[in-house]
């Protein structure tokens, strides 16, 4: 399971400074994955409370044991899809999503049916990727394992991250779903793929975008790829772990 939590721990720390969590607060985690940010948004808004959302069940397993293992008896999570999951209506003080809303079919059905279970005037503050050109970990990924064939290689794969890379797009899919207030700020960190290059190569083979490059070459192709995206890992290796620059938005609206 790609470790999320250790590739965006710079993003971590400026979503959670962004969200402000009160004691009291009631907070929504969309594609809360692992549930890294719902845990410390029940921590930080105890006696309230956060509940977590995400499509994939080993993803929750995996949540669930680490609540359990810290103690955590104010934080739940539900399998489903938030763009069409029944939320309690004007139940949650805040939303968030830490790189969990560029999946869906219909981002505009989505953000409003999260937006009917936020209180009214409640926040909704979300990560998201900028464009794929504007990722080192992207453009380096796929120089090395697209390879030979990067410029006929989809620039993106199934499961498209970077469908929310546009502000105005995002902005109005927000607006139309009800939100007001948009707000959307430019915020640069590196992500970590690894304590070092075996690690990281080992965590961008979990990647779908890096597997479906390389199921498009024959085999070897595939092993030069491979030997590419290692020189690629070894030289961003800085010896405190294997970094690439990236871009994100973090955007946050208010529920009318
Ligand atoms: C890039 S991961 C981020 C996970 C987590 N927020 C984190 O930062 O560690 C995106 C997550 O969104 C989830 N996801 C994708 N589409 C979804 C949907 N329609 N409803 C709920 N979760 C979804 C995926 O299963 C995945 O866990």
């Amino acid at each position: 399971m790609f470790d999320y939590d250790s590739e965006l721990a710079r993003y971590h720390e400026r979503l959670l400074e962004a969200l402000d969590i009160r004691p009291g607060d009631r907070v929504l985690d969309i594609g809360c994955g692992t549930g890294l940010t719902t845990r410390d948004a029940a921590r930080a808004a105890s006696p309230g409370s956060a509940l977590g959302i995400d499509v994939s069940g080993p993803m929750l397993a995996r949540a669930r044991r680490q609540a359990e293992t810290e103690g955590l008896r104010n934080v739940d999570f539900v399998q489903g899809d938030a763009q069409a999951h029944p939320f309690p209506a004007e139940y949650f003080s805040l939303g968030v999503s830490r790189f969990g809303t560029m999946f869906f079919s219909d981002p505009v059905v989505a953000f409003a049916n999260i937006g009917r279970s936020l209180r009214p005037g409640a926040r909704f503050v979300q990560l998201v990727w900028q464009a794929a050109d504007q990722q080192e970990w992207h453009t380096a990924i796929r120089a090395a394992l697209a390879g030979e064939h990067a410029s006929s290689a989809s620039a993106t794969a199934a499961d498209d991250p970077f469908t929310l890379a546009d502000p105005d797009v995002v902005a109005e899919a927000l607006t139309s779903a009800d939100f007001a207030a948009v707000d959307v700020v430019d915020v640069r960190e590196p992500v970590r793929y690894g304590p070092d290059a075996d690690h990281a190569r080992a965590a961008v083979l979990q990647l779908r975008m890096a597997r479906e490059w390389l199921a498009d070459l024959d085999a070897g192709s595939a092993e030069r790829a491979l030997d590419r995206l290692s020189a690629t890992l070894d030289a961003h290796d800085t010896g405190d772990g294997v970094w690439f620059d990236s871009r994100a938005w973090l955007v946050s609206a208010h529920r009318r």
